[in-house]
Protein backbone atom coordinates (compact mmCIF):
# COMPACT_ATOMS: atom_id res chain seq x y z
CA UNK A 1 0.00 0.00 0.00
CA UNK A 2 3.30 2.63 0.40
CA UNK A 3 4.79 2.80 -3.42
CA UNK A 4 5.37 6.66 -3.58
CA UNK A 5 7.43 7.95 -6.92
CA UNK A 6 8.79 11.47 -6.45
CA UNK A 7 8.95 11.85 -10.29
CA UNK A 8 6.08 13.97 -11.67
CA UNK A 9 4.88 17.87 -11.50
CA UNK A 10 3.60 18.52 -7.92
CA UNK A 11 1.47 21.72 -6.48
CA UNK A 12 1.30 22.47 -3.51
CA UNK A 13 -0.91 24.36 -0.85
CA UNK A 14 0.41 27.69 -1.61
CA UNK A 15 0.08 27.41 -5.42
CA UNK A 16 3.62 26.28 -6.08
CA UNK A 17 4.42 24.27 -8.98
CA UNK A 18 7.49 21.52 -9.11
CA UNK A 19 8.08 19.34 -11.19
CA UNK A 20 10.69 16.14 -10.53
CA UNK A 21 12.66 15.00 -13.33
CA UNK A 22 14.20 10.73 -13.05
CA UNK A 23 15.37 9.76 -10.11
CA UNK A 24 18.91 7.68 -10.87
CA UNK A 25 20.46 4.97 -8.98
CA UNK A 26 22.14 6.99 -6.66
CA UNK A 27 18.86 8.50 -5.24
CA UNK A 28 19.82 12.04 -6.69
CA UNK A 29 17.45 13.69 -9.11
CA UNK A 30 17.05 17.47 -9.97
CA UNK A 31 13.93 19.67 -11.20
CA UNK A 32 12.25 22.56 -11.76
CA UNK A 33 10.38 24.74 -9.23
CA UNK A 34 7.81 27.79 -9.91
CA UNK A 35 6.85 29.21 -6.51
CA UNK A 36 3.12 31.42 -6.53
CA UNK A 37 4.76 33.45 -3.47
CA UNK A 38 8.44 35.49 -3.08
CA UNK A 39 9.49 37.18 -0.04
CA UNK A 40 10.40 39.62 -2.29
CA UNK A 41 8.98 42.00 -5.44
CA UNK A 42 10.60 40.54 -7.77
CA UNK A 43 9.50 38.95 -10.82
CA UNK A 44 9.35 35.33 -10.10
CA UNK A 45 11.43 32.93 -12.12
CA UNK A 46 11.22 29.37 -12.96
CA UNK A 47 14.15 27.89 -10.47
CA UNK A 48 16.43 25.03 -10.59
CA UNK A 49 16.79 22.32 -7.24
CA UNK A 50 18.69 19.38 -7.04
CA UNK A 51 18.55 16.66 -4.23
CA UNK A 52 18.34 13.43 -2.48
CA UNK A 53 15.66 10.42 -2.15
CA UNK A 54 16.23 7.54 0.82
CA UNK A 55 16.28 4.75 -0.51
CA UNK A 56 15.97 4.34 -3.72
CA UNK A 57 13.77 1.63 -3.70
CA UNK A 58 10.64 2.75 -5.49
CA UNK A 59 8.19 0.63 -3.11
CA UNK A 60 9.11 2.60 0.21
CA UNK A 61 8.03 6.01 1.33
CA UNK A 62 10.95 8.03 0.53
CA UNK A 63 12.80 10.81 2.76
CA UNK A 64 14.00 13.49 0.96
CA UNK A 65 16.16 16.95 0.56
CA UNK A 66 16.33 19.09 -2.08
CA UNK A 67 18.13 22.76 -2.76
CA UNK A 68 16.19 25.58 -4.45
CA UNK A 69 18.86 28.00 -6.06
CA UNK A 70 16.12 30.70 -6.50
CA UNK A 71 16.85 32.49 -9.90
CA UNK A 72 15.74 35.72 -9.18
CA UNK A 73 16.78 36.88 -5.80
CA UNK A 74 20.09 35.93 -4.15
CA UNK A 75 18.13 33.38 -1.44
CA UNK A 76 18.22 30.18 -1.22
CA UNK A 77 15.83 27.48 0.24
CA UNK A 78 15.90 23.72 1.62
CA UNK A 79 12.61 21.35 1.50
CA UNK A 80 12.84 17.92 3.25
CA UNK A 81 10.10 15.82 3.55
CA UNK A 82 8.80 12.15 2.68
CA UNK A 83 6.85 11.12 0.37
CA UNK A 84 3.57 9.39 1.77
CA UNK A 85 0.68 7.01 0.01
CA UNK A 86 -2.73 8.04 1.00
CA UNK A 87 -5.38 5.90 2.14
CA UNK A 88 -7.42 6.75 -1.21
CA UNK A 89 -4.39 5.89 -3.05
CA UNK A 90 -2.92 9.48 -3.66
CA UNK A 91 0.14 10.26 -3.48
CA UNK A 92 1.68 13.42 -1.42
CA UNK A 93 4.73 15.06 0.00
CA UNK A 94 4.97 16.59 3.62
CA UNK A 95 7.64 19.00 3.43
CA UNK A 96 9.60 21.57 5.88
CA UNK A 97 11.96 24.35 4.06
CA UNK A 98 13.87 26.86 5.49
CA UNK A 99 14.25 30.04 3.33
CA UNK A 100 17.52 31.52 3.63
CA UNK A 101 17.57 35.53 2.84
CA UNK A 102 21.35 37.39 1.37
CA UNK A 103 20.92 40.35 4.25
CA UNK A 104 23.48 43.17 4.26
CA UNK A 105 25.24 42.44 7.83
CA UNK A 106 25.68 39.80 10.35
CA UNK A 107 23.63 42.29 12.35
CA UNK A 108 20.55 41.71 10.43
CA UNK A 109 21.42 37.67 10.32
CA UNK A 110 18.37 36.91 12.65
CA UNK A 111 16.37 37.81 10.56
CA UNK A 112 17.55 35.98 7.77
CA UNK A 113 15.56 32.69 7.64
CA UNK A 114 12.34 31.85 7.45
CA UNK A 115 10.36 28.19 8.37
CA UNK A 116 7.47 26.96 7.29
CA UNK A 117 5.56 23.69 5.75
CA UNK A 118 3.91 22.89 2.87
CA UNK A 119 1.59 19.91 1.31
CA UNK A 120 2.15 19.19 -2.00
CA UNK A 121 -0.20 16.41 -4.09
CA UNK A 122 0.54 14.66 -7.79
CA UNK A 123 -0.64 17.36 -10.82
CA UNK A 124 -3.67 15.55 -12.98
C1 LIG B 1 12.41 34.32 -2.69
O1 LIG B 1 11.41 34.92 -2.28
O2 LIG B 1 13.57 34.71 -2.43
C2 LIG B 1 12.30 33.11 -3.54
C3 LIG B 1 10.98 32.43 -3.48
C4 LIG B 1 10.75 31.73 -2.17
C5 LIG B 1 9.47 30.94 -2.16
C6 LIG B 1 9.20 30.23 -0.84
S1 LIG B 1 10.24 28.82 -0.59
C7 LIG B 1 9.21 28.22 0.69
C8 LIG B 1 7.77 28.55 0.32
N1 LIG B 1 7.15 27.49 -0.47
C9 LIG B 1 6.87 27.88 -1.71
O3 LIG B 1 6.35 27.16 -2.57
N2 LIG B 1 7.24 29.16 -1.89
C10 LIG B 1 7.78 29.73 -0.66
Amino acid sequence: CSQCLLTGSWRNDLGSNMTISAVDSTGAFSGKYLTAVSATSRRILESPFVGFQHPTNETAQPTFGFTVKWTFTNNTAVFVGQCFMGADGKEFLKTMWLLRAAVESPGDDWKATRVGTNLFVRNP
